[in-house]
């Protein structure tokens, strides 16, 4: 089987942990030369220093940007590793908004983390457009500076970027995410589906061709469910080389999919339509 690892071009909006990691030096910078990426495979590699952004640009050569073949991984302490990923296969459509479901403890996170390049996998085909952007469940571990425009400029540190040119990227990510009016407010003043769409934005701000985003929606009512819902679909369709993946246990929300798949111990055992996810849901027994 080939093998291809996607490179951890790592410069999503994550976890406050994460952050942290980032702040000592242990979490790598995006790659930006082909010297330093670990990209293989049959994806064109580009790197450009646009006005806003250095950013590093990995597309893969089809009209997907995920391209998933029999992904194994195993997780666990040394000595007691168990299969988590058991022959996973995906594939997702550039420029859509794809719904990942599937009940606890499937592997939609552990997917999630190897297409971001979080994980390591054991084994199998792997290949994403780049670089890729993380948002979690709880936005309290996400959103940590004292105002919006801190905190969506806040990974926009590692790069040289002028003020004007942050405070652009910022604004333009707010915009995406339906904030722009919420620029100099306090964090601690958001509602949490707010505070959420502030997290999209810091990912945003990056300039990610791939959002994974981990169940958003969880800790939110349903008005901030479905503006956090709305602000994603609108960028998956204005920005038409950005995919979004977008993890739920709400079926409800796949209304707002382009596509859905659905996973079982550690497989994607279907993938389709948002309508025809409803049928294959319903005749699973969900009430869809
Ligand atoms: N670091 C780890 N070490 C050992 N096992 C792990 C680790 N991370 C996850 N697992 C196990 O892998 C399996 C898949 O976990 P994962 O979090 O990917 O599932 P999930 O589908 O996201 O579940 P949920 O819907 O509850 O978020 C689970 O059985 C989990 O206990
Ligand atoms: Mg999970």
């Amino acid at each position: 089987m080939l093998t291809f690892l996607v490179a951890s071009a790592f410069t999503g909006r994550c976890a406050s942990d994460v952050r942290l990691l980032r702040r000592v030096g242990l979490v790598p910078e995006p790659w930006c030369s082909s010297k330093h990426s670990k990209v293989r495979g049959t994806g064109t590699v580009e790197c450009s220093k646009n006005k806003e952004l250095q950013t590093a640009v990995h597309r893969t050569s089809s009209a997907y940007s995920v391209l998933v073949q029999d992904l194994r991984l195993h997780l666990g302490p040394p000595g007691a590793k168990r299969p988590v990923l058991k022959g996973v296969n995906l594939y997702i459509r550039r420029g859509s908004l794809h719904m990942l479901l599937g009940p606890n403890g499937c592997g939609k996170s552990s997917l999630l983390k190897v297409l971001g390049g979080l994980v390591v996998p054991d084994s199998g085909l792997v290949q994403t457009d780049q670089p890729s952007g993380f948002v979690f469940q709880n936005p309290d571990h996400q959103v940590v500076m004292p105002t919006v425009a801190a905190d969506v400029a806040f990974g926009l540190g590692r790069y040289k970027l002028t003020e004007a040119e942050v405070a652009f990227a910022v604004r333009s990510a707010l915009r995406l995410v339906n904030m722009e009016d919420f620029m100099y407010r306090a964090t601690h003043t958001l509602s949490g589906g707010q505070r959420q769409r502030v997290a999209i934005a810091g990912a945003l701000a990056e300039n990610p061709k791939l959002l994974l985003l981990d169940e958003l929606t969880t800790f939110l009512d349903r008005e901030d469910q479905f503006g956090v819902l709305q602000a994603v679909r609108s960028i998956a369709s204005a920005k038409e080389e950005v995919t979004a993946i977008w993890v739920t246990h709400r079926f409800e929300e796949l209304q707002f999919a382009d596509a859905a798949s659905y996973m079982e111990d550690g497989r994607v055992v279907f993938t389709g339509t948002p309508d025809e996810a409803k049928l294959f849901l319903r005749k699973r027994g969900a009430p869809v």
